[in-house]
């Protein structure tokens, strides 16, 4: 059976970056299509820190700009940095509008410090729940406008593409893989919204369901990527063995939580003089490496004087949940993948390199984060590229409704056959990520990581879309960070562990590039 629906515009993915493409379409006729419910299985929703802006007298735009660039470590797309800071406010002024309440303490903005911002400067919801609300704010105000076409349960295989044109989608119904359930969004604007890639990794604070598969659907169309080899592993997850790791987040530290071992040693302070405070990327490799030394690693909140669980809701429904009590008890962390700087490489205008697809959200790759982004700019990137996706299509007359595209083409010919069998190889190629191409990488560990690819491949041809679409993004990811041969920001090579400023230029390729690489190499065909 196949359904087929036609717009302007179709948006895959009901996070942060899908729903706030579809609300600022408006009146463009939009279809948004997500693998659950609205905003179900999104890292937005999940998300606990907030939205960077600068809305203090002594703070800035350009203050902002600063720190968000230092902390890029040097890689960063200036124009995108200098975009989403100066447009922070309107952002926040459009949230407020639709009614959207940040916190506040007698009338100012209760704002939270997190690593590496000179001043306190994330407008948070509710204490930690700010992506929660966020999320459930613009589906509201979604749903009253009247343009937009919501389509759940329906997962998105691939990208219907001819002569470097985007013509729509193919999708099934989610729970149904194996069943010729086939639906097709005929559309000649394809918007990719599906989030990041923390799932490939064992350790995660991502949804099960971010796994790259936008990634995976643009790089088959020859979409350019950039930046891969960045990954960004949250310091402080909580190791009580639930997957996905509960984040803790950042914020905590903000307000004074030390990271310690099992004899109360504050061992950050070694690696940086801001201790707990110091960018994300060296916080996380301090935890790692003290770990690969054999000791535990812990938050420590045993010294706070305020209530717990009013500032941080979430965070103490975990704990409680894990039988913690921050007052007592120390919590036991680990870093876990929670960001990809790279992603699909996209222009200023959220475009990517294949005409009529387009990219926003952690999924694409604007470069304002560099090679380490900056807490809390993720949402307002999401945000901001968002809108101005939102008004190049607006800003163009509507694109002719191409007909010249037969369905049948485009549906698999071969069916996946075993989600159960699929599980096992799941956890081994995120247990492969984790190991080789993880905090710490170098070219053994990266052929490594190849060689145990192969052997999945080989071992599970046609088990599930999502195992291949996982392989392709964590190949391509390999890829990149071999590429890179030296350490900057979250990619650190042991083998080259200094930064190599001749190679201070963002690492673009294409699945094509990936290929050639596979079949010199390693004999790997796709
Ligand atoms: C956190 O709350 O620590 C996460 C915020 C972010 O990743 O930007």
């Amino acid at each position: 059976m196949e359904s087929i629906y036609k717009s302007d515009v179709v948006i895959v993915g009901s996070g942060i970056s899908g729903l706030m493409t579809a609300v600022s379409l408006y009146p463009r006729k939009v279809t948004l299509v997500t693998k659950r419910k609205l905003g179900e299985m999104s890292s937005s929703a999940w998300a606990q820190g907030g939205i960077a802006a600068a809305v203090t007298k002594n703070d800035s735009p350009e203050i902002h700009f600063q720190d968000t660039l230092k902390a890029s470590s040097g890689l960063s797309n200036e124009k995108a940095i200098k975009i989403i800071t100066k447009d922070a406010l309107d952002i926040v002024n459009f949230l407020e509008k639709i009614g959207v309440l940040f916190d506040k303490t007698n009338g100012e903005y209760t704002l939270s410090k997190e690593a590496a911002h000179t001043y306190r400067r994330v407008l948070k919801i509710n204490g930690d729940q700010s992506g929660k609300f966020l999320v459930n704010h613009l589906i509201n105000f979604a749903k009253k406008q009247g343009h937009i076409t919501f389509v759940e349960d329906i997962s998105i295989d691939h990208i219907i593409q001819k002569n470097n044109k985007c013509h729509g989608i193919m999708g099934h119904i989610h729970k149904d893989e194996a069943v010729d359930n086939f639906v097709f969004f005929q559309s000649p604007n394809v918007i990719l919204a599906t989030g990041g890639i923390g799932s490939i990794y064992a350790h995660t604070t991502n949804p099960r369901d971010v796994y790259g598969e936008s990634i995976a659907m643009a790089a088959q169309v020859g979409a350019e990527l950039v930046d891969l080899e960045f990954v960004q592993f949250h310091p402080t997850a909580l190791d009580v063995g639930i997957d996905p790791a509960p984040l803790l987040t950042e914020a905590i530290r903000g307000e004074g939580a030390y990271i310690v071992d099992e004899n109360n040693f504050r061992f950050i302070f070694k690696d940086h003089e801001s201790g707990e405070l110091a960018p994300r990327d060296i916080v996380s490799r301090s935890i790692h490496r003290h770990k690969e030394k054999g000791h535990s690693t812990f938050l420590d909140c045993r010294h706070f004087n305020f209530d717990f669980h009013l500032m941080f809701p979430t965070a103490s429904q975990y704990l409680i949940e894990a039988s913690i009590n921050p007052s007592k008890d120390l919590i036991p962390i680990i870093p876990a993948a929670h960001y990809h700087m790279g992603g699909i490489k996209v222009d200023e205008d959220g475009k990517t390199s294949v005409d009529g697809l387009w990219a926003c959200g952690e999924c694409s790759s604007t470069g304002a984060h560099g090679a380490n982004r900056l807490a809390s700019n993720s949402l307002l990137e999401a945000f901001v590229f968002s809108k101005r996706i939102a008004k190049k299509i607006n800003s163009e007359p509507p694109k002719q409704s191409h007909n010249l595209i037969n369905i049948e083409n485009y549906i698999p010919k071969e069916k996946t056959i075993s989600k159960i069998r699929a599980k096992k190889y799941i956890w081994q190629l995120r247990s492969t990520m984790n190991k080789f191409v993880g905090v710490e990488r170098n070219q053994n560990s990266l052929e490594q990581a190849f060689v145990e690819f192969s052997r999945i491949e080989r071992e599970t041809e046609r088990l599930s879309a999502k195992l291949k679409d996982m392989l392709l993004v964590s190949k391509l990811i390999t890829f990149a960070a071999m590429q890179r041969k030296e350490s900057r920001g979250t990619h650190f090579r042991t083998d080259y562990p200094n930064k190599d400023n001749t190679l201070l230029k963002r690492n673009v390729f294409n699945h094509v590039d990936l290929l050639n690489y596979l079949n010199t190499k390693f004999d790997m065909a796709n």
